[in-house]
């Protein structure tokens, strides 16, 4: 059996994910015999090798902006084709919650011949997050990282029985919830923040403090969206910027940050630890 892994993952988050399962995918005890395991990143590029024939398998790994499929992840997801594919879709997400992501990834793998058997959703390190306002700092940790291996284990136990897997319905998966009081702060602030953007609308962008910044060039070659051109690292295209914060977490000087009033209201709303959820 072959499982061919799609993963957008602009803060590496997804792709620990990923790497993970896959793992639980290989060393599954199946009776079909070993799993082979091939990685195709789209996280710059989409995948040269688009097409799963239906005997092998294949795995999504994307992450969740604003309760949704991080847009870019599907444009760079959008030729890849299954022929009756068994597919296992994951979203990762900050800790605060999936949406509609889970629900939205199936049905863009199932458009595209796959067939959605596996669902799961993993927590990574909010891009938002900082030392100041940690929102799930380090995660996924060990603990998420067997979760996901056993996911991958059970996967591919699953494929190798032989009946042909029955789709899921990826609406089942539910995030754990945060507490009401959280909630109710989280969308005042939402709504107070659309008025606020209505009357005034600020443009986010991350910024580069030009004294610490040694143009090393890690910040253009981590961007995803080729916002930060080579020897002007100083500056950021905002058409392109999705402030995924790649040139932030990547930056080994500290000389990028992005700064949001998300990332305060976020940490304190949403520091109880969240458990993966998975569905098969
Ligand atoms: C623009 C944007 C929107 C986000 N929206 C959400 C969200 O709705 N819910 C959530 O829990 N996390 C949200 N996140 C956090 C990411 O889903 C999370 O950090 C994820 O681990 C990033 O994956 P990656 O490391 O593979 O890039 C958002 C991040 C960004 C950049
Ligand atoms: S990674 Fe940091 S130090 Fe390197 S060019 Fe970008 S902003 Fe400058
Ligand atoms: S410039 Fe924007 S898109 Fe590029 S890595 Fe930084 S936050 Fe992401």
């Amino acid at each position: 059996m072959k499982c061919h892994t799609y993963l957008f993952s602009p803060t590496g988050t997804g792709r620990r994910i990923a790497r993970a399962i896959a793992e639980g995918f290989a060393e599954a005890d199946t009776q079909a015999g070993p799993v082979e395991t091939t990685t195709h990143d789209a996280t710059y590029a989409a995948p040269e090798t688009a097409s799963v024939p239906g005997d092998e398998a294949a795995l999504f790994v994307v992450p969740v902006y604003g309760g949704r499929v991080a847009p870019t992840a599907l444009q760079r997801l959008d030729g890849v084709r299954g022929a009756g594919t068994p597919a296992v879709v994951v979203v990762v997400y900050g800790n605060r919650d999936i949406g509609s992501a889970a629900t939205e990834l199936a049905a863009f793998v199932a458009e595209r011949g796959f067939v959605p058997v596996a669902a799961g959703a993993f927590v990574g390190e909010h891009s938002y997050s900082t030392p100041a306002t940690p929102i799930a700092a380090a995660r996924p940790d060990a603990q998420d990282l067997d979760a996901a291996r056993r996911l991958g284990r059970e996967v591919a136990r699953k494929l190798a029985s032989g009946a042909t897997p029955a789709a899921i319905d990826a609406s089942r998966l539910r995030a754990a919830r945060s507490p009401l009081l959280s909630l109710v702060r989280f969308i005042l602030f939402v709504l107070r923040y659309r008025r606020q953007q209505k009357r005034r609308p600020v443009r986010l962008l991350p910024q580069t403090d030009a004294a610490r910044c040694t143009h090393c060039g890690r910040c253009a070659a981590l961007c995803p969206t080729g916002a930060i051109a080579r020897g002007e690292e100083e500056r950021t295209d905002p058409a392109r910027c999705i402030r995924c914060c790649a040139c932030v977490k990547g930056c080994p000087v500290a000389a990028r940050s992005f700064t949001t009033p998300f990332a305060a209201v976020l940490a304190r709303n949403f520091a109880r630890r969240k458990e993966p959820v998975t569905l098969l």
